[in-house]
């Protein structure tokens, strides 16, 4: 676009959104589109941290040539080489040729392996702590393994305070003209999606972003430019992301409630979890979500069982194993390091299998997760003398909640 978007003085948002992509990384829906986000400072020297994925990037080049005005582009910082990222990097540094890659050592070896390129003359290697000077802005690179990928590295602006912070505090979702939190009622329409892409994209890595808080502790941060979603700018909404984040990265719930995901092929099992719900309901329980594994975005509802508290799972028996799209969420959910939670069981089958055992073995790989209840076990449907089984676990997961 021939318009700047203007960070701070000297700093310009050059990135851009794609809103044709069907799944981020091939997996994760995208109703809203996903933006890469991508940072130029301008100043006696150049820099642009990152790139962006080259499905975008005919008007990405655009917007760092209009931004540039003119000057040559002295440094590319790669702080993550996720292709995301860095699929438009080689068609910069072909652009600007006298241009530096500045690169954690591990990155250069990533670029190589992605890239088949020879990047020897054209990187700045830098390790923990290392300075760039740009004139009136003076960078510090701070080595961030594993939030996302082992290569990763965060930049921090000692002059204007800012940090660049990789795929940290990203979030799904295209740019809707507002480019900052402060713009937006972020709460009401990005914290879903932010947590959506944090628990299922960086999730598993909750002791490395810890790592990394701790190594920001007494640095003043008045931006946070993440490289998806929006830019953090105000002390209220920094302090906020990095709340949920602390809790997010230490498998904390965010709010106590209960997260019923059923298994149904006919509407017995959504019965049985239609029950217990209005029962929940009726003993007080606040936040109730009722999913279908087969129905809502896999990656939705590993979300939502990262924010509360207490979960119901259904073990639904399907060629005498665990029906599938339930095997896979409860497999992704022992990836992603799910744990800290009150979890509880129901089980159907008709004429035997092994859901229930299937799922006990999948999450006794899981950390601290206290079963609540006995499984509530029926065949084919609900029967009306089981009620007083179903009450019996009601009244336990709410006075667990
Ligand atoms: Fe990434
Ligand atoms: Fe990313």
């Amino acid at each position: 676009m021939y318009y700047k978007r203007i960070i701070t003085d000297d700093v310009y948002y050059v990135g851009e959104s794609d809103r044709r992509l069907e799944r981020f990384e091939n997996m994760f829906e995208l109703p809203n589109g996903v933006a890469y986000n991508s940072y130029l400072i301008v100043d006696e020297k150049t820099a642009l941290s990152d790139g962006i994925d080259e499905t975008v990037s005919e008007r990405y080049y655009e917007n760092i040539r209009f931004a540039l005005d003119g000057r040559d582009l002295d440094y590319l910082i790669v702080n993550h080489v996720e292709p995301d990222h860095c699929s438009s990097i080689n068609n910069v540094l072909r652009e600007y040729p006298q241009a530096v890659m500045v690169i954690t050592q591990k990155g250069l070896q990533f670029m190589e392996q992605f890239y088949n390129l020879d990047y020897r003359d054209r990187v700045m290697i830098v390790k923990e702590g290392d300075r760039l000077d740009l004139g009136k802005h003076q960078l510090e690179f701070i080595m961030a393994p594993n939030v996302h990928w082992p290569e990763v590295m965060v930049t921090y602006d000692h002059t204007d305070k800012i940090l660049f912070s990789a795929d940290a505090f990203g979030a799904f979702g295209a740019i809707e003209g507002h480019l900052f939190a402060d713009q937006v009622n972020f709460e009401r329409d990005w914290l879903a999606e932010a947590r959506r892409y944090y628990i299922n994209i960086v999730g598993r890595q909750g002791a490395s972003v810890m790592r990394l808080f701790k190594k920001l502790e007494g640095k003043d941060i008045n931006l946070i430019a993440p490289l998806h979603g929006l830019v953090f700018r105000t002390p209220d909404m920094i302090s906020m992301i990095l709340e949920k984040y602390t809790k997010w990265a230490t498998y904390e719930p965010e709010e106590q409630g209960v997260v019923l995901v059923a298994a149904s092929m006919y509407g017995d099992s959504q019965n049985m979890n239609d029950i217990l719900a209005a029962m929940l309901a009726d003993r007080g329980v606040e936040n109730i979500r009722v999913y279908d594994v087969s129905k809502t975005p896999v990656s939705a509802i590993i979300a939502d069982l990262f924010r509360f508290s207490n979960a119901v799972f259904t073990c639904l028996t399907y060629n005498t194993l665990l029906y599938p799209g339930m095997d896979a969420l409860m497999r992704e959910l022992v990836m992603l390091n799910y744990s800290n939670r009150r979890i509880s069981y129901l089980e159907n089958q008709s004429w035997g299998g092994r859901a229930l055992d299937i799922a006990q073995e999948i999450f006794s790989k899981s950390k601290n997760l206290e079963v609540v209840g006995e499984p509530f076990k029926i065949k084919s449907s609900v029967a009306p003398e089981q009620m007083d089984d179903l009450l019996k676990l009601a009244d336990e997961i709410a006075a667990s909640v």
